[in-house]
């Protein structure tokens, strides 16, 4: 049985053609990231406009890669939910047409459940259930238990930031551009994990919700000290006028010995040399995975579960990867990450919708886009 599927729930125009949920013979994602950059995150105006630029040639990129035509195509799938309202009606539109036009049945995606799914393709051995699945991603982060492939129920989730946000924004405060995951997981590798004590976020001891944002707020103070603690002194003023160049003053042209309201600095701010911004990464790098790691093998110890699946942008962390390898090791629980190519948001993990198929669970062409 071949799918077209098609994903546009955040700022990635994505299409794939999958057989039989399992087999992916081709998965075209047309990234935005580039335009968001800019920004420091994704602008969802300007994301859907992209989607509704790029939709038609990454379906038409997916089917001539699978070397297949409409007429080869069993069912059409699409991510309605959860995600950016504009970006989804794009792909939620592109769908209805094309199973309209084609007379093919169409099938609806939850987004996160094809984020779970990605965790059971091109794997090296099939999934033992019950699983407990960690979704980490920009928009998403919780735990899940799943008790086969279609089932699955919440069990933990973030309270505030997801993991993938997080990182993003770790990454803006140390300027090292968008998206930031991928960035930071690099520059960790040069860094000492331990050179800063960032705090872990634990509520509870029994707790399985994750927080992220007293951590970013942790990096924040690191970088530019706290608020209220401040100094004047020449020096620091002298950095300033460099630094900030548009102060409306002449550099040089007020006198450094005189001390003045003018300029205020938070004394225990960091310079943001190359060394210093690799430990930062690391340190906050080290923080994450402790964290995920440890409520994901609670939760493990709570269900019962006999495999760890890890799907979403943040599953391709090379120190996440390495955290929870140790923590199974010698446990005999099966730890399933998604592959690399499908951890970012993609197309292809939407064939799950084929567990749908099989049991003749189609939508109507009235099916909406859901934004939560
Ligand atoms: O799953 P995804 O493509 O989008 C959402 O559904 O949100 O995840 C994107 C997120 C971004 O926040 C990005 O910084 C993060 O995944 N990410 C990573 C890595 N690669 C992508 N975070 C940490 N380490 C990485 N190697
Ligand atoms: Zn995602």
């Amino acid at each position: 049985m071949l799918m077209l599927s098609i994903e546009s729930s955040c700022d990635e125009t994505a299409a794939a053609v999958t057989r039989d949920g399992r087999e992916v013979l081709s998965n075209v994602v047309a990234s935005q990231a580039g335009f968001h950059a800019r920004y420091g995150g994704v602008v969802p105006e300007l994301a859907s406009r992209l989607h509704i630029e790029r939709i038609n040639q990454v379906v038409r990129e997916a089917l001539s890669r699978a070397g297949t035509t409409s007429a080869g195509i069993d069912a059409i799938a699409v991510v309605n939910r959860p995600g950016l309202i504009g970006s989804l009606l794009v792909g939620v539109c592109a769908a209805k047409t094309l199973a309209w036009a084609w007379g093919k049945p169409l099938l609806d995606v939850d987004h996160i459940h094809g984020h779970i799914h990605s965790c059971t393709l091109e794997q090296p051995a099939p999934v033992q259930w019950p699983a407990v699945a960690l979704v980490v991603s920009g928009g998403h982060t919780a735990l899940y238990e799943c008790t086969d492939e279609v089932t699955r129920r919440v069990i933990g989730r973030t309270r505030d930031d997801a993991a993938g946000e997080a990182f993003d924004k770790v990454a803006a405060i140390l300027k090292l551009g968008y998206p930031g995951g991928p960035l930071i997981d690099r520059l960790a590798r040069q860094g000492n994990p331990r050179a800063y004590d960032f705090p872990r976020s634990l509520p509870r001891r029994d707790d399985l919700d994750f927080s992220f944002s007293g951590l970013k707020t942790a990096v924040l103070y690191t970088v530019r000290g706290q608020p209220g603690v401040h100094r004047h002194d020449a020096k620091h003023r002298a950095a300033d006028e460099v630094v900030g160049g548009g102060s409306g003053r002449e550099s040089g042209s007020a006198s450094l010995s005189e001390p003045g309201p003018t300029f205020v600095f938070n004394a225990d701010a960091v310079e943001l040399t190359d060394a210093v911004k690799a430990d930062i990464a690391a340190s906050f790098q080290a923080a994450v995975v402790d964290v995920l790691v440890r409520k994901t093998m609670r939760a493990v110890g709570r269900t019962g579960a006999r495999s760890i699946l890890v799907g979403g942008g943040v599953a391709a962390n090379r120190g996440l990867r390495a955290g929870l390898a140790e923590a199974v090791a010698g446990t005999g629980l099966g730890l399933h990450f998604a592959p690399p190519s499908l951890c970012t948001d993609n197309a292809a993990m939407a064939c799950v919708a084929y567990h749908k198929f099989v049991r003749g669970q189609f939508a109507e062409l009235s099916l909406p886009a859901l934004a939560g």
